[in-house]
């Protein structure tokens, strides 16, 4: 056990080492503030969208040596990928959780080590808010609250819910998950006839929904916590000769609101998407430069998102989004 925990610590720090050390080529005259990041994985078109804002802002050019880490949506690789930041005396910690719990002990060790930690997109479950410097992310509860009006204002009575859940835990799944009950629990005629986590993919979101599908499930909406997973719930549908959105045989409703998720609500497959923005880098830039200026930020900062209904949703409204 012992030697299988160590493994993959000394492969992040030899990782770590290399960054470090190309780092130090750069002039003495130019400092180069040192950002770990640690990613959750690569998981859905959002993923890669953050990631590429994350990597775009974080360049030599702006004055950054950025180490990335990949966690394969593991949270164990990101506890000894953030213990290894710290071991290496990183600037600054860059954490987009995966969940929410469990994060007390390797914080600690960062707070000890006088690091600071910004986290992004998801939140923690700590009692302790000093464990970190500062969040910002989306209101994920107040996305689902916005589905769910929306449903109960133009899908109505005798909803029959397919509800495709993220990664158990992480805050986006905790959010949108809370919301749908709720909606669930003031609409008596809404019946959830399956919730199970397709983990934010669309193979898995495909796979469930095919195989509701296949056993003769009688449903007539998909609730699915992010893009892939309506698009794999999209091609299920398709795949059982059904129709899928507005005037189809099952509505689909959708968060991220990414470029291909977007595509799919102008073409009418998905009913309704409300917008999570993964465009982050420039805000922990933004954060990081407050920091160095000796200012404080604000310990949490929600972004404003909007929400797509197919029927308004123009080609227009599409040609000027970021991701
Ligand atoms: O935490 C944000 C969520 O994570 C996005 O909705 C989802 O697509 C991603 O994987």
């Amino acid at each position: 056990m012992k030697i299988k925990a160590a493994l993959p610590l000394a492969l992040c720090l030899a990782l770590c080492a290399c960054a470090l050390g190309s780092a130090s080529a750069a002039s003495p005259s130019e400092p180069v503030l040192i950002v770990g990041f640690s990613q959750v994985g690569a998981e859905s078109d959002w993923r890669a969208a953050n990631t590429k804002s994350m990597q775009d802002t974080f360049t030599e050019d702006n004055g950054y040596k950025l180490i990335f880490h990949d966690a394969q949506q593991k949270q164990e690789n990101q506890i000894n990928v953030v213990r290894g930041f710290v071991q290496q005396e990183v600037d600054y910690i860059v954490l987009a959780p995966v969940t929410e719990s469990g994060w007390a002990t390797v914080l600690q060790e960062a707070e000890d080590a006088d690091i600071p930690v910004i986290l992004v997109d998801r939140m923690i479950d700590v009692l302790d808010y000093s464990l970190f410097t500062c969040w910002v992310g989306s209101d994920f509860r107040k996305e689902s609250d916005i589905a769910v009006e929306w449903m109960r204002e133009n899908l109505g009575t005798d909803l029959k819910i397919v509800h495709l859940q993220g990664t158990i835990g992480s805050s986006a799944q905790i959010g949108r998950t809370e919301g749908l009950e709720a909606g669930l629990l003031e609409n008596p005629s809404w019946k959830l006839v399956s919730q199970q986590t397709g983990e934010f993919t669309e193979a898995k979101g495909q796979e469930i929904v095919e195989a509701l599908l296949e056993s003769g499930e009688d449903i007539n909406v998909v609730f699915a916590e992010n893009d892939n997973m309506a698009f794999g719930a999209i091609a299920a549908i398709e795949a059982a000769g059904k129709t899928a959105g507005v005037g189809g045989d099952i509505a689909v409703i959708s968060f991220d609101a990414t470029s291909a998720g977007l595509q799919l609500t102008l073409e009418r497959k998905i009913n309704f998407n409300v917008e999570c923005n993964p465009l982050h880098g420039p805000r922990v830039d933004a954060i990081i430069k407050n920091l160095e200026g000796g200012m404080k930020p604000e310990k949490l900062t929600y972004v404003s998102e909007q929400a797509f209904d197919a029927t308004t949703l123009t080609q227009a409204m599409l040609d000027d989004r970021l991701y």
